[in-house]
């Protein structure tokens, strides 16, 4: 259970992030999130496609600039920090992508790729730097011998070793995991989280990780955030979060899982594209697709903030949370 009288690792307040909409005026791609992740654990985010995860991962990342809110990690504001130190904590923050081979650059063999963040931060002597990279190799499980080769001589999921070798090359305590193993098959992904599970107890690691497979995320983390158009709309200790689920957005998502034909999972995937009706005036962003909300005027009128009970609290943004529609 997490300590709360321990600051945690990463703390996320009132995080907003706007693009300029295709169809005019700005998509609010997060807004107002907020999170906190203890040392050492893992937060899985989840939520269909278009929902902000990956944003607001750049946002933690400093990728990218958020419109208004702080990140706070390890207690300092990310945001209010001088070059120097934002490049220092810069190395303590790092990401792995979904697509392994797409996030490698091509024309370098493995061992430069590994030793690339080394050499950007002036990391060592030469001789060092290679040392370094023969025990990030041994630490993915990944034989000396790759360390020639390229990208494209790599299967996937030794490309994602490669990956997750580099992200871990400067020491950091916090890795973002964006779908990290979505594009790998299914025997590979189970290695690849694996790995992930013990790379976190054996360094102490602190995970987001982002995906929308709950299957995945129930294995891997100890509180889930969903995200639904922008905002955080239920988060739960992973016990709480599976077993009595509140939101009805949740409910629909946990519903969709286990579909075991993989063409009825695809086919039922593509169905939860991002939603593009208007959200009903100042109400609930999610009504327009709620089997709880359809005719109550609360739910039309005010937009339910997040609301936490409980020890460790779980979190919902709903009227009626619990209710069944
Ligand atoms: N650079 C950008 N410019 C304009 N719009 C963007 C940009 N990045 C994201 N968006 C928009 O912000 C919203 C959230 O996108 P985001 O990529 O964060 O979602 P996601 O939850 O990671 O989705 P997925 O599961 O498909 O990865 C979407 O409407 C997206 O079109
Ligand atoms: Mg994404």
């Amino acid at each position: 259970m997490p300590d709360s009288t321990v600051a945690p690792l990463l703390d996320v307040r009132g995080l907003v992030k706007t693009f300029p909409a295709p169809e005019g005026g700005r998509t609010r791609a997060v807004d107002g999130v907020s999170l906190s992740v203890p040392r050492g654990e893992t937060y899985g985010l989840v939520g269909e496609s278009g929902s902000g995860k990956s944003t607001l991962g750049r946002c933690v990342l400093r990728l990218t600039e958020p419109d208004a809110g702080t990140v706070l990690f390890d207690g300092r504001d990310v945001g209010a920090l001088p070059p120097g130190s934002l490049r220092r904590l810069r190395a303590r923050v790092q990401v792995v992508f979904q697509d392994p081979h797409g996030s490698l650059n091509r024309r370098q063999t493995v061992r430069d790729i590994v030793a690339a963040p080394l050499r950007a931060h002036g990391a060592g002597t030469a001789r060092e730097r290679e040392a370094r990279v023969a025990e990030l190799l041994d630490l993915v499980q990944l034989p000396a011998g790759v360390g020639g080769r390229r990208p494209r001589e790599l299967s996937g999921g030794q490309a994602q070793r490669v990956a997750i070798a580099r992200a871990l090359a400067l020491r950091p305590d916090f890795v973002v995991l964006d779908e990290a193993v979505s594009a790998l098959d299914v025997s590979v992904r189970a290695q690849i989280l694996n790995l992930l599970s013990g790379l976190q107890r054996e360094l102490g690691l602190t995970y987001l990780f982002i995906s929308h497979d709950l299957g995945i995320v129930r294995y891997m983390a100890r509180r889930v955030g969903v995200m639904y158009r922008g905002r955080i709309v239920e988060e739960a200790p992973r016990e709480v979060f599976f077993s009595a689920p509140r939101h009805p957005y949740t409910r629909l998502l946990l519903d969709a899982v286990p579909v075991a034909d993989p063409a009825r999972r695809r086919a039922r995937a593509s169905g939860a594209a991002p939603v593009t009706e208007a959200v009903a005036a100042g109400g609930c962003r999610f009504l327009p697709r709620c089997p709880v909300g359809a005719g109550r005027d609360l739910c039309a009128t005010q937009d339910p903030p997040l609301q936490g009970a409980g020890s460790p609290p779980a979190f919902v943004a709903c009227h009626y949370p619990g209710v069944n529609g």
